[in-house]
């Protein structure tokens, strides 16, 4: 089987009745999402979502999960989602796909966040994988600029037919080639200082629970 299906399918295994769940964003997360949905059909689970995304979102409608937004709960009791790359360290990148904004959110209102990869995502230092910053319109030619200057290597996300992509909130992102981050906490912090900068994909000192799809097995990395 597929490594995202399998730890996708194995990590529905942590949601229990009456938990109200976040649920991820991403091809790993989609499968985790379909288990949610099967296990409610078939074995009469009982939870209520908080999705990341509005292709969540779309999902969990299709599959009939009752949902509430992140305002309409007073906490998440667990979120499942994929990240895209994870260090030694436990910190994370994520929004690969474009959806680190609902989902930083979504995870700050969570007891319990459980990430779920492929092994191919467990590197021992962040920064292969370009940083995603989402950014206001309004002023983002000047930021990337700045990111220019500071060598950071931008480039603004794009559509396949050109146009700039757009965020759940019609937000522009900017990905960061960084090849490597040493500093992540002191990158975080100037990232959080730069006005127009909506969100960064950084998630450090987050995660409580990995599942790691291996060809042999799921590892749970806590
Ligand atoms: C979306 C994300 C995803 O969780 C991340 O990109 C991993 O995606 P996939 O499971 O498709 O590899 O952060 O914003």
């Amino acid at each position: 089987m597929e490594l995202k299906k399998a730890v996708g399918i194995k990590a529905a295994d942590y949601i229990e009745n009456g938990m109200v769940v976040g649920l991820g964003t991403g091809s790993t997360a989609y499968y985790f999402v379909e288990e949610v949905g099967r296990r409610m059909k078939e074995e009469g689970l009982d939870i209520v979502g908080v999705t990341t995304s509005i292709r969540t979102k779309e999902q969990a409608e299709r599959l009939q999960i009752p949902l509430k937004s992140v305002d309409e709960v007073e906490y998440i009791d667990m979120t499942i989602d994929g990240a895209d790359e994870i260090s030694d360290d436990f910190h994370g990148i994520k929004g690969g796909g474009a959806a680190h904004l609902y989902e930083k959110i979504v995870a700050n209102n969570s007891k319990k966040i459980i990430w779920i990869v492929d092994e191919s995502k467990m590197v021992q230092k962040l920064g292969a994988f370009p940083l995603p910053i989402e950014v206001v319109k309004y002023g983002s030619q000047q930021l990337f600029k700045r990111f220019e200057e500071k060598g950071y290597q931008p480039s603004f996300r794009k559509n396949e037919d050109d146009t700039l992509y757009l965020t759940d909130e019609q937000n522009y992102i900017i990905d960061l080639h960084l090849g490597q981050i040493d500093y992540p906490i002191e990158l975080e912090k100037e990232l959080d200082k730069m006005t127009g900068v909506v969100e960064h994909g950084l998630f450090l000192n987050c995660v409580d629970t990995v599942l790691i799809g291996t060809s042999e097995e799921v590892i749970v990395k806590e």
